[in-house]
């Protein structure tokens, strides 16, 4: 039987093209070798997202882009965290072995203390339970399903190795019942520069917006940020964040011909931008299409994710079951 691959998508903001070129393509194409189990973490979402008409939008939004991108229902199973309720008993479950010492050190309750305490504040000021018992949550997501393989960014690392510490106490103390997941890192994929040269992230307000009218596109791709050389002027190609992008999109004879240009001189900024723009616009375009479709009829989006989350339950519950019977809750 083939392994299985298993990653939880947070619904905290409108992806964008780095999480496109990023995470999406790169874990379509981990599907096509692993029997993919892909879900929207909402009650991940909801640690930090306190707005009832966001969230719901959000979680739709998420869900529309990635088959929008290509995810074929079919072939991968696509549910929402929420619909699982399995989930949720393992990761009472899951606390009972999780010593607190471990939680008090991941990376982000652990930079939420410090920046409290540099700010003479209480340590915990603004860290909810979700917060802290994130991790937790994560690690039964992913031990629910028999996860052999967790693709995941390198900022996920902690996590999995809680995951795997927390798996591995529950085995010691019973027996060999939860499968010890591996992270799967994609070094090999190279971070997507925004609009600023940083790394593409919400966080930097820096991020090409993916399925958007073409409009809303253009302005984006127009704010790429460059120095200040006149069109007749030779310019860097090695340190120009507007070639950088527009190496993602273009074909190996457009980046030659434009980088003999940059090293020329007589091409400018505003001219490549529109070239650029014009590309990614067709890049986008059909799945936009497909986008747009699915969120006027988001009927469509529940009966996929329910149909999803009724073939994940085939995993886990008969999973939770045994888990009951070890733990002696069921007999
Ligand atoms: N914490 C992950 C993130 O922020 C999302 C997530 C929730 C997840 N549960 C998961 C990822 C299980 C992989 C497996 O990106």
């Amino acid at each position: 039987m083939a392994k299985i691959a298993l990653t939880g998508i947070k619904p905290t903001g409108n992806p964008h093209i780095g999480n496109l070129l990023g995470a999406i393509k790169p874990a379509l194409k981990i599907a096509e070798k692993y029997h993919a189990l892909y879900f929207i973490a909402d009650y991940h979402a909801l640690t930090s997202v306190k707005d009832k008409q966001a969230l719901h939008q959000q979680i739709y939004g998420v869900a529309a882009t990635w088959i929008a991108a290509g995810l074929d229902p079919e072939k991968v199973v696509f549910y929402r965290q929420s619909d699982i309720p399995e989930v949720f008993e393992l990761s009472w479950i899951l606390s009972c072995f999780t010593p607190k010492g471990l939680l008090n050190r991941a990376h982000s309750y652990k930079a939420a203390v410090d920046n409290n305490l540099q700010n003479q504040n209480d340590p915990d000021m603004g860290v909810n339970m979700g917060h802290y018992n994130y991790p937790i949550l994560m690690a039964a997501d992913i031990l629910m399903f028999n996860s052999n393989v967790v693709p995941v960014g390198q900022d996920q690392r902690q996590h999995l190795e809680m995951t795997r510490d927390i798996a591995h106490w529950f085995n010691q103390n019973y027996k060999k019942i939860l499968v010890i997941p591996e992270a799967l890192i994609q070094d090999n994929v190279k971070t997507i520069p925004g609009i600023d040269g940083r790394k593409m992230s919400k966080s930097y307000h820096n991020e090409i917006p993916l399925y958007v009218p073409s409009k809303q596109l253009k302005k984006k791709v127009m704010q790429i940020v460059t120095d200040s050389k006149e069109v007749h002027e030779p310019k860097d190609p090695e340190n120009c964040n507007l070639f950088s992008i527009y190496k993602l999109f273009a074909e190996e004879k457009e980046i030659q011909t434009t980088h003999q240009q940059y090293l020329d001189g007589g091409l400018g900024y505003g001219q490549l931008k529109q070239a650029l723009f014009e590309l990614i616009d067709t890049f986008v375009n059909e799945g936009r299409e497909r986008y747009d479709y699915y969120m006027n009829h988001t009927e469509l989006l529940d009966q996929i994710l329910l149909e999803g989350a009724s073939k994940a339950r085939k995993i886990a519950t008969p999973l939770l079951k045994t888990i009951r019977q070890t733990i002696g809750i069921e007999k």
